[in-house]
């Protein structure tokens, strides 16, 4: 049997605020996690709803770094943006908190001085990659090397995005550092380690004993895991960003970002706490009771730090409850390709908000539809746009704008008498009646899909009702017949609007509106007197409207642009080199000079022999361009040199200098070369 709880702490995965949030992060956690809290407030449960920002972590630093910023920038910036995005999309935390928060560094540091006074953590010495030159050691993104798999020359120490390998820094060839470009050294430093594989017993007894009823993708990965055997894993870094080790000897050492991220869903309730009352008491019991149901909505690549991580790190505190539940979700593709924010194969939540303005809801509405709930799922605008259509708008939208016009054109607008009621209204509401345990019982096994087919078969039942019974053929014969249908009608519309509340929070708000009644608790579901006789009800507004191919074909077109840009860029963005003092630069001695002889060398496909005159002399170079140029059509040719270069033999040909080429999107090089004509030997500085 299962437990009644007293109240629920239900927390949401915090996104990283180093870009915004897209449809594959809505539909695996957002929107289903505030169905389930929406449910759970109509239902009068005591439910606190956690959302917020994940602010630390090496890919913020790296962000910053690009742009020229601080990580604090950074991060300010994408948090307002997340958080007024969710905001508009009625995401309805109860807290959207961040983890560069003072109360939040003050937490995990805590919770990090607690396990280390037990002495819950191991200490250990490793070898890991510095850089000399920016006396710093080097977090994996920060490594950049050749994949020993693929030969792509720009693996990152942690993964290779051409391969799709993951890598350990150690495996890459010629590693060099993105922060000098220099090759790092192997230099000694101390962590601190969660022995997971001392967790491991209890956590095969409480997951694999104790949560069988998990949904199968979350107690399948849990379960290898397990099986695989658990290692200690480092909750530090030695990085500048992030919340300080709280220890003497740890300077220049962090939390991993892993570590406090989680810990962010307790300060975040701390937060609400000081937020409501200016003093954080009252958390306590949302995590330290075992009354409270402790519920995690994630993404299937979280399962591990909060199936295994943090439920360790909560064991090993001793204080804290565990999560009852980690409904997981799979991933959502998008026409048929994997979402891929570096590649900008998104759709963007503050782009379909600007777009679909007053839309919400249907993005809400397809995103819980085709939810990944069992299998990783695909987006595509045609459907988007056929669910709207064809159930949004021709079932929902058409039964109830039905029964509001046709009450407003026979009775004024007034909710007519039930009078008696036949075989087909019977069966109606013996179908009724059975829906609204459906739901709730679909909603409490996080089965969102399920529980909105049902809402859905609701707005069917009553579309099929008006279509079966024609009121507006019995008007002129049978009134009272007529005025049995549209109140039943109406009351069917009023179950729709506490039916819809969890889903489309903003739908339902205006059915209400539409039927003039206060919004209305769960338990009035299945109800078919929740409007009385004579009462008025408003005039109608559309709740849904059709949405144009023209409007569909616009963010398909987006995407394709999206697409020719990423090849484009594929070829033309090489990535960003290693930072050079002024001093660096000014030892290059680049001149202007003009090609005076070209032929090509022989027995090679790519190389010219160019002789120039470099206002100073006349010398030979050997340069790769045979490939894009005629020798005959760059006699002439005015070009910069770099002419400092230390002279190489190239096949037997000493060359001195080298021509700076300049690589367009397609590959194809052409000469750098003064806008305005110049003379030989002018520098170029
Ligand atoms: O995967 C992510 O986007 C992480 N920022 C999720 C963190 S969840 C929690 F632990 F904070
Ligand atoms: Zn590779």
């Amino acid at each position: 049997m299962s437990k009644d709880f007293k109240r629920y702490t239900v927390t949401s995965a915090l996104p990283y605020a180093n870009g915004p949030v897209h449809i594959g992060h809505l539909a695996g956690v957002y929107v289903p996690a505030d169905i389930y809290v929406r449910y759970l407030r109509l239902t009068g449960k005591d439910v606190l709803f956690i959302g917020g920002s994940d602010e630390h972590g090496v890919p913020i630093t790296l962000r910053a770094k690009k742009e020229g910023v601080t990580p604090q920038q950074i991060v300010d910036k994408y948090h307002k943006m997340i958080g007024d995005s969710f905001k508009e999309l009625g995401i309805s935390f109860d807290i959207y908190s961040r983890t560069s928060a003072k109360i939040h560094h003050e937490t995990s540091s805590e919770f990090f001085g607690k396990l280390y006074n037990n002495g819950k953590f191991e200490e250990k010495v490793s070898e890991q990659y510095f850089d000399v030159e920016a006396n710093q050691f080097l977090a994996d993104r920060y490594i950049v090397g050749t994949c020993p798999h693929c030969n792509n020359e720009n693996a990152y120490g942690d993964q290779c995005e051409n391969c799709g390998s993951t890598l350990s820094p150690a495996e890459l060839i010629n590693p060099h550092s993105t922060l000098s470009g220099g090759k790092p050294i192997l230099k000694q430093t101390k962590h601190w380690y969660l022995p997971l594989d001392k967790y491991e017993p209890w956590l095969r007894e409480w997951i694999l004993g104790g949560h069988k009823e998990w949904k199968p993708n979350v107690y399948g990965q849990c379960k290898s895991w397990i099986e695989q055997g658990l290692q200690p894993r480092a909750v530090t870094r030695d990085l500048d960003w992030g919340v300080p080790v709280p220890l003497p000897d740890a300077e220049g050492k962090v939390l991993y970002v892993w570590f406090d991220a989680p810990i962010g869903y307790i300060s975040s309730t701390k937060d609400y706490f000081i937020g409501k009352n200016g003093k954080a008491e009252g958390w306590e019991k949302y995590w330290k009771d075992s009354d409270t149901k402790l519920v995690h909505f994630i993404g299937k690549d979280n399962i591990v730090f909060h199936c295994i991580i943090f439920p360790s790190m909560l064991k090993a505190h001793g204080d804290y409850i565990f999560p009852e539940n980690v409904p997981a979700n799979e991933f959502l593709n998008l026409e048929g390709n994997k979402i891929s924010t570096s590649r900008n194969w998104a759709v963007w939540l503050h782009e379909y908000l600007e777009d679909f303005k007053g839309k919400a809801d249907v993005l809400r509405y397809v995103l819980c539809a085709n939810a990944p709930e069992t299998k990783d799922n695909d987006f595509t605008w045609k459907d988007f746009q056929a669910r709207n259509n064809n159930e949004l708008v021709a079932i929902f939208g058409n039964f109830i704008n039905r029964a509001v016009v046709l009450t407003h054109k026979y009775f004024e607008g007034k909710v007519p008498d039930a009078g008696t009621l036949e075989g087909i209204d019977m069966e109606l509401i013996e179908k009724i009646n059975e829906i609204p345990n459906k739901i709730s019982t679909s909603i409490e096994t996080y089965r969102f899909r399920e529980a909105l087919s049902f809402v859905m078969e609701l707005a069917r039942l009553g579309n099929k009702y008006l279509a079966d019974t024609e009121p507006w053929k019995l008007i002129k014969t049978n009134e009272a017949r007529v005025k049995t249908i549209l109140n039943l009608s109406l009351q069917i519309s009023a179950n729709l609007a506490v039916a819809t509340t969890p889903f489309l929070p903003f739908t339902s708000c205006k059915l209400f509106g539409l039927l003039n009644v206060e919004m209305m608790n769960w338990s009035n579901l299945g109800n078919i007197n929740l409007l009385e006789r004579g009462h008025q009800i408003n005039q109608g507004e559309l709740l849904f409207e059709k949405i144009e191919d023209e409007a569909i074909e616009a963010q398909i077109l987006k995407l394709q642009n999206a697409k020719a840009e990423n090849e484009k860029l594929k070829v033309a963005v090489a990535p960003a080199k290693a930072e050079v003092t002024y001093d660096d630069f000014t030892k290059l001695d680049i001149r202007v000079a003009t090609i005076i002889e070209a032929e090509k060398v022989a027995k090679t496909k790519k190389l010219l022999k160019l002789k120039l005159n470099t206002g100073l002399d006349e010398r030979i170079v050997v340069s790769g361009i045979a490939e894009h140029y005629d020798p005959k059509d760059i006699i002439g040719r005015k070009v910069c040199l770099l002419a400092n270069l230390a002279p190489r033999d190239i096949k037997g040909i000493m060359s001195q200098g080298m021509i700076l080429m300049a690589e367009g999107s397609d590959g194809k090089l052409s000469f750098v070369a003064p806008a305005d004509g110049g003379d030989n030997g002018g520098v170029v500085c």
